[in-house]
């Protein structure tokens, strides 16, 4: 991602028309209506060429994205180390065509273990199923995750899968099942969305199981039918399953929680819990998107919590970037601002 190329006219026409039409969303309809419209944006073939090859989007997106190789995310990983913080890294790449893509990306994270094993890195990987293959061929994408989870077995490391929309929740649960129950594999994890109806039920069976989770609220485009339409409800869903999987029966189970958000609402709530049922700062942990809320993960690491930092890396940031900056709109303007300014 280099810094000194500027925009090209070329590129300042369609970026400006976004700017324009990103404006008369939100004055006409307000907030929610430019999230769907980024959320769309994040899908958009077009946008992303459009995008991805602008050489100032890449320095803006640095703010959230470690870089493109794995020395980029291995220099990142390791200051973030060093600052005391945990660090789980994500090959970014979403939603393969092929399977020789699905290949080449479980290739680049059996180097990514490979190599947070040598440099000794405080490191886990994250991974999106659909990377592996998981919307062209679920048998191969199983032997995929398999080879990592293996991987990452052989090194005494952990393999957290990601979750992504909902027509995938089944199918990634039941993956993570296999590889936990048929092929012994207690080093994997799985993630969960308080946005979802259904994650509640999802939740109860993690529990009983004793399952490494990732609590989050859900950073995709959902239909009514199957998520909280309204934001209140989706945080009120977060606290009371942060606190069904901090119970004694979860821990007693060994079920071990990532509670991640940058939202201090969210982690306000979690940490009157832990002080009022005396849980201990080792026995959960904090996770945060890297580049967002430094300030907070810094204060909590220094109030003696665990945080762990997700560092994305990889040429393939385009819609990781652009979710984030659907979850704040300030960021669009940020992003645009620095654009027309490079
Ligand atoms: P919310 O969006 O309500 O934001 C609360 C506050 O946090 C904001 O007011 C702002 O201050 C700050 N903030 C949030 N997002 C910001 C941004 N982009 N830039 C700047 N400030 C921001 N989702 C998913 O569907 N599947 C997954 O597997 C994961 N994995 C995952 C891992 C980790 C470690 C994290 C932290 C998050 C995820 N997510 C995810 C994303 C998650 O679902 C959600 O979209 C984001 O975390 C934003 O939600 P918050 O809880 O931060 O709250």
């Amino acid at each position: 991602m280099s810094s000194n190329s500027s925009l090209t006219r070329h590129s300042i026409i369609p970026v400006s028309l976004l700017l324009v039409l990103g404006t008369g969303l939100v004055y006409w309809f307000g907030e929610s209506w430019l999230r769907h419209f980024l959320l769309y944006l994040s899908k958009a073939r077009w946008a992303r060429n459009l995008v991805s090859n602008l050489p100032p989007a890449k320095v803006v997106a640095r703010r959230f994205v470690a870089g493109e190789t794995i020395e980029d995310a291995v220099a990142v990983a390791r200051q973030l180390n060093q600052r005391g913080m945990h660090v789980t890294m994500d090959y970014l790449g979403e939603s393969v065509s092929t399977i020789k893509e699905a290949e080449a990306a479980r290739d680049e994270i059996l180097r990514l273990f490979d190599r947070i094993e040598r440099e000794k890195l405080d490191a886990t990987v994250s991974v999106k199923l659909s990377q592996l293959g998981l919307k062209i061929d679920t048998g191969q994408t199983f032997k995929n995750v398999r080879s990592l989870a293996a991987r990452a077995s052989e090194y005494g490391n952990r393999l957290r899968i990601d979750m992504e929309e909902s027509v995938l929740v089944d199918i990634t649960l039941d993956i993570y099942r296999r590889l936990r129950y048929d092929e012994g594999f207690s080093n994997v994890g799985v993630v969960v969305q308080s946005y979802l109806y259904r994650t509640e039920d999802d939740v109860r069976r993690l529990v009983d199981e004793g399952a490494s989770v990732r609590l989050c609220k859900g950073a995709y485009m959902e239909p009514a039918n199957v998520a909280f339409p309204e934001k209140q409800d989706s945080d009120d869903n977060f606290v009371k399953l942060m606190q069904i999987m901090l119970s004694e029966k979860a821990r007693q189970n060994g079920m071990y929680l990532g509670v991640a958000t940058h939202d201090e609402q969210m982690v306000n709530a979690t940490r009157s819990f832990v002080q009022r049922e005396g849980i201990d700062a080792h026995e959960f942990e904090f996770q945060m998107l890297y580049g967002i809320r430094r300030d907070l993960q810094e204060s909590l690491v220094n109030e003696g919590y665990q945080v762990r930092i997700y560092v994305p890396y990889g040429t393939a940031w385009y819609p990781y970037f652009v979710r984030r900056l659907a979850e704040r709109p300030a960021n669009l303007w940020f992003f645009l601002s620095n654009l027309v300014r490079r």
